[in-house]
């Protein structure tokens, strides 16, 4: 079955019970705590930085495409799995026993977690000297300007985590959705298992993820749809095929 179909509301309730305890606040995350919040609005303003996400189930390339854009556009890459599992590869992270759960289960961290991974993360590369030298770089050397593009993969993977994004970090302003049929994705999750050592790379693993892909994830995007925020792109093509649509969707975005 492709993985674009929304599920009745009562999978969709299943799927948010994660059966580990919620963490407290993300207090102890690596990069200092920010001020943002819902009342003084988005960390960021959208005028001034722009986020896209790119979504998809798992193994439909998002990763792959994510970093042939930072190399022509100067985009930062923000991977949401890729923060969480450094995040639990941190020695002392209070947060490492319950991410490996949840990955292994394929269910979705809870959204404190990773909200402010990735706040901690934009706000480091819009500071550092290399986010401002790749993005100076794409531009073709106008250097000094800071980090402003940002590539947000694998996020948000449900609800709560896109409303919370949009009112207290910063509201995109494109959403990739990449559409890929279920044993495509299957075919190259099994590849990838042979050599990428992660914990939900397996067959057991896999079946989970697809669930919460279908029963928790697409939500967010039929959300964003409404919104007009959506395009579609067609990731069981090749790589090539896949990034010249992917160009021509954000092209009118980033105003190139
Ligand atoms: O995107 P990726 O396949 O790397 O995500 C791996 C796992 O990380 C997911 O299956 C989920 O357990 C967790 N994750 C999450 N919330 C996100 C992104 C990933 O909980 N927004
Ligand atoms: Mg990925």
């Amino acid at each position: 079955m492709p993985l674009a179909a929304t599920p009745p509301a009562e999978q969709s309730s299943a799927m948010s019970a994660a059966g580990v305890p919620a963490p407290a606040p993300a207090a102890e995350l690596p990069v200092p705590a920010t001020t943002s919040n819902a009342t003084t609005g988005p960390a960021f303003d959208p005028k001034e930085v722009t986020v896209i996400f790119v979504l998809g189930g798992p193994g439909a390339g998002k990763g792959t495409q994510c970093a042939r854009l930072v190399q022509d556009y100067g985009f930062v890459h923000l991977s949401a799995g890729d923060l969480l599992r450094a995040e639990q590869a941190r020695p002392g992270s209070q947060f490492g026993a319950m991410i490996k759960e949840y990955i292994t289960e394929g269910r979705i961290v809870p959204m404190e977690v990773t909200i402010k991974l990735l706040e901690n993360a934009m706000r480091a590369a819009m500071s550092s000297e290399a986010g401002q030298a790749k993005e100076a770089g794409a531009a073709g050397g106008n250097k000094g300007i800071p980090a402003r593009r940002f590539l947000v993969d694998g996020f948000p993977r449900q609800m709560d985590q896109a409303v919370k994004f949009d009112e207290t970090v910063c509201p995109s302003s494109l959403v990739l959705f990449l559409v890929c049929p279920e044993p495509i994705l299957l075919e190259r999750l099994l590849e990838r298992g042979k050599t990428s050592g992660r914990d939900d790379d397996n067959a057991a693993s896999i079946s989970k993820r697809f669930q919460t892909f279908i029963n928790t994830s697409m939500p967010v995007v039929d959300y964003y749809r409404k919104q007009g925020k959506v395009v579609d792109i067609d990731s069981a093509k090749s790589i090539e095929d896949v990034y010249a649509d992917i160009k021509s969707a954000i092209e009118p975005v980033l105003g190139a």
